[in-house]
């Protein structure tokens, strides 16, 4: 599974890049706004330290201009991913920019018959909002078993399958359990992956053992 930040933050970035745990990011306009940054430098930063897809969004809901700010987004490094709304527009956006060799994410998705759209649309990945979903007490990881089920009835989508709205180690787990392609979360979450108290339990007495041995390894 490709692990995605969903952050804008450069230390958290570098920081997970750092413990191998980057395989690409995502930001929206409220991650771009919570930034307080301008968002085409705040990008190009996030794309010199991320080799893989940075999922930059437009900001219109006309296919007119939409279009207009997924040029000028794309031109910003070779690995962003234009992200657009699951909307005809940002459909029919997908479809032109993803014919023309660009990867488009399309965000927003609540629904299965949403994903087949994105996928027919090219898009490189179709992002569903899982948190969201629970938020509403619907069960959000029903969509991932549901999208995951109709892409693997039709090869010729290359739609990878990209987790969003992650708020627990438990969103990522069950996904990856399921076999999807990528998961974008908080690093706080993905940092939540590490935590076991058996393994601190384990490790304090290793410590405090090794102490009683009176040796060094260096
Ligand atoms: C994904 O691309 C979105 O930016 C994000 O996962 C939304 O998460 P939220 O529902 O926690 O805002």
């Amino acid at each position: 599974m490709k692990f995605f930040a969903d952050t804008s933050d450069i230390d958290e970035i570098k920081d997970l890049a750092d413990y191998g745990l980057l395989d690409g990011v995502t930001t929206n306009p409220s991650i771009i706004a919570k930034s307080g940054r301008e968002f085409i430098p705040l990008i190009k930063e996030i794309c010199e330290i991320c080799d893989g897809p940075v999922s930059a969004e437009v900001a219109s809901t006309d296919y007119a201009t939409m279009r207009k700010e997924a040029e000028v987004l794309r031109k910003i490094a070779d690995n962003v991913a234009i992200k657009v709304p699951l909307t005809p527009a940002g459909l029919k956006t997908c479809k032109e920019l993803s014919d023309d060799g660009t990867m488009v994410n399309v965000t927003l998705c609540f629904s299965a018959g949403q994903a087949l759209l994105a996928a027919k649309a090219g898009a490189a990945f179709i992002s569903p909002f899982v948190g969201r979903l629970d938020d509403i007490s619907y069960q959000g990881l029903d969509l991932i078993a549901d999208i995951l089920t109709i892409y693997d009835n039709y090869p010729q989508y290359d739609t990878e399958v990209l987790v969003a709205s992650v708020r627990n180690p438990m969103h990522i787990i069950e996904s990856a359990k399921m076999g999807a392609h990528v998961m974008t979360a908080p690093p706080k979450v993905i940092k939540q992956l590490y935590n076991h108290p058996l393994t601190d339990k384990g490790l304090a007495a290793f410590v405090e053992d090794w102490k009683k041995t009176g040796q060094s390894i260096l």
